[in-house]
């Protein structure tokens, strides 16, 4: 009898959102975000300095009975940009419309959004640096005076009109700072960019995922979950719910370090978060290429991803790790990267670049 395939086997192993350690959102991540998502600032834990100033503004702008200035969010996929939205509305005790940058294709689009807002609305925009050029010249005049330039009639009869629109604030997240034209990024009034959790951090988030979640985890299985959460809320989240599962079908249900462990070594997680991607990127860098620099469309060729995937996914956590820097000429392992797949450092490699701990 032949068994049936299910699709999860047959899954691309390159296919980054079908990776257990992306810190992109999939489907699995919907349970996890209804009933684990923070909704007031107490409950957003790590990313202290972000909470403090954002906590004095709202403060100030509740106090005087104004809307809050537009706050941009910018850092790496699974850090809590949307969640932070969310808290600031809730903050601010005011509703939140939520849409992203390639969801407004037209500039009529964006008026209707705009005029259907009360006023100190949070207009949560996504992927605020995938706008188009022609909505985003609306945006502009709305942010910055809270009117909108609309144009009535065509041709020679045309004529412009300048429509009053609630004094809203716009909260747009970003993966890329970068990307983001310069004009756009002048109008926000602040600008926040969270950083990857410390571990005590993510370990005190896994702590309340659990007791949300129903559980049962010491302090050091929580730890062990944690370490390798690659300081992503996301994925330590998820990282639980699978060492749950690995909990309950193999042991009593009850997490220690020694099940943690055992079950993210199940699931093919090391001791620092990487899977096999991870590791193949890495082993390109130091085997395949003998620790040369290496450009980055050579290097997603090599390992079968695309280049925008390979430097919004797999780069930064490996750049914060101090595995792979980036140079000139492209891409090139570090003493450390060889030092963790327990290989002998090149004449060729890299020198005294150890990272950033
Ligand atoms: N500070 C935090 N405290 C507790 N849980 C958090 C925190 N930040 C994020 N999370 C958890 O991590 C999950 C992912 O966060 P979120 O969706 O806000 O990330 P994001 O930065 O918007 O990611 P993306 O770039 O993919 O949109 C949330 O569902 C939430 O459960
Ligand atoms: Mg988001």
């Amino acid at each position: 009898m032949t068994e049936p395939v299910s699709s999860e086997w047959t899954a691309g192993e390159g296919d980054a959102d079908e990776r257990l350690v992306s810190a992109r959102y999939t489907t699995d991540d919907l349970e996890i975000d209804r009933s684990l998502r923070p909704k007031r600032i107490s409950e957003y834990l790590g990313q202290a300095k972000v909470k403090e100033s954002l906590s004095v503004l709202i403060e100030a702008a509740s106090g005087r009975n104004e809307p809050l200035d537009h706050v941009l969010l910018s850092g790496p996929p699974g850090l809590g940009k949307t969640t932070l939205a969310g808290v600031i509305a809730n903050e601010l005790g005011v509703t939140m419309r939520t849409t992203s940058g390639p969801a407004i294709e037209r500039p009529g689009d964006l008026a209707a959004i705009l005029t259907n807002l009360e006023e100190r609305d949070v207009l949560f925009i996504d992927e605020i640096h995938r706008l188009n050029h022609s909505v985003e010249e609306v945006l502009y005049p709305a942010m910055e005076d809270f009117v909108l330039d609309v144009v009535i009639g065509k041709g020679p009869a045309a004529r412009s009109l300048r429509l009053d629109i609630p004094r809203f604030t716009l909260v747009g997240a970003t993966t890329r700072t970068g990307l983001l034209t310069g004009p756009l990024r002048d109008r926000f009034g602040m600008s926040f960019r969270l950083d990857y959790y410390a571990t005590e951090d993510l370990e005190a988030i896994v702590r309340r995922s659990a007791g949300i979640l129903g559980v049962q985890i010491d302090e050091a299985g929580a730890a062990e979950i944690a370490r390798r959460g690659r300081g992503t809320p996301r994925l330590a989240n998820r990282l639980l719910k699978r060492v749950r599962d690995y909990a309950q079908v193999r042991h009593s249900g009850h997490v220690t370090e020694d099940i943690a462990a055992e079950a993210l070594a199940f699931f093919e997680v090391d001791h620092l978060g990487l899977d096999k991607m991870d590791v193949r990127i890495l082993e390109t860098l130091t085997t395949k290429f003998s620790g040369k620099p290496v450009g980055l469309g050579t290097l997603a060729a090599s390992v079968g991803e695309e280049p925008d995937t390979l430097e919004d996914v797999y780069e930064p956590f490996l750049l914060q790790l101090g595995f792979i820097m980036r140079t000139p000429k492209g891409r090139q392992a570090t003493p450390r990267a060889y030092e963790h797949l327990g290989l002998k450092l090149p004449g060729g490699a890299a020198e005294g670049q150890g990272g950033l701990f």
